[in-house]
């Protein structure tokens, strides 16, 4: 959800063929690059398992609901951050919407963004912490079918690893920024 570029998506597809991926995102215009490339041949780097969806968290197709697996919100911005931190119901239920019962969200958020200048969209909100999704986020979640299991600091090996182009761009010549994990399932 919020694939940005899609370089993560296809990168997931080509990892997990048996799988099936959805890049969702409104500003599809970012995609078309990576959409060209997973239409090549697999063995030319293509992914014919990878599918790329112009749409919102808020309003997702009505051909996606209740079939999802995982989700995945990697460095999210703009109203899905804040969707998801705020928290909005109209957020966490379309994701709901989506997921097949026991189904898992993992969200990763760099918490850089609320340094100053603090992004309109995510002024007057606390900057997330693990303390502030187990006592404050964990009971919304619950309220849209989302139990929280588990909430952390990534530590430096982790952020390096994550598989997102906005992060990449975030650590080049930086101290890695802070990253918050949220995982959840959706209740059944
Ligand atoms: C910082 S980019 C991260 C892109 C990618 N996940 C990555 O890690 O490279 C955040 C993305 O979230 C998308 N986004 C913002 N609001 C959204 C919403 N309400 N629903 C879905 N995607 C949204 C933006 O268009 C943007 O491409």
């Amino acid at each position: 959800m919020g694939a940005g570029d899609g370089k993560a998506a296809l990168r997931r597809a080509r990892a997990d063929p048996a799988a099936t991926v959805i890049g969702v995102e409104p500003a599809w215009q970012q995609l078309v690059a990576v959409a060209g490339r997973a239409r090549q041949r697999p063995e030319r780097g293509g992914a014919p398992n990878l599918w790329f969806v112009a749409a919102t968290a808020e309003e997702p197709p009505a051909e996606l609901l209740g079939v999802v697996d995982e989700i995945h919100a990697t460095m999210p911005w703009g109203s899905l951050l804040a969707g998801l931190v705020r928290p909005e119901r109209r957020t966490l239920d379309g994701l709901a919407a989506l997921a097949k019962p026991g189904a898992a969200l993992r969200v990763l958020i760099a918490t850089d963004a609320w340094r100053e200048p603090v992004p309109h969209a995510l002024r007057g909100l606390e900057r997330p912490s693990p303390e502030l999704v187990t006592n404050a986020l964990a009971c919304a979640y619950a309220s849209a079918g989302w139990r929280i299991t588990d909430a952390r600091w990534l530590d430096t090996v982790e952020t390096r690893a994550v598989e997102s182009s906005w992060a990449r761009r975030l650590t080049r010549g930086h101290a890695a920024p802070a990253v918050l994990r949220i995982d959840a399932t959706r209740d059944g």
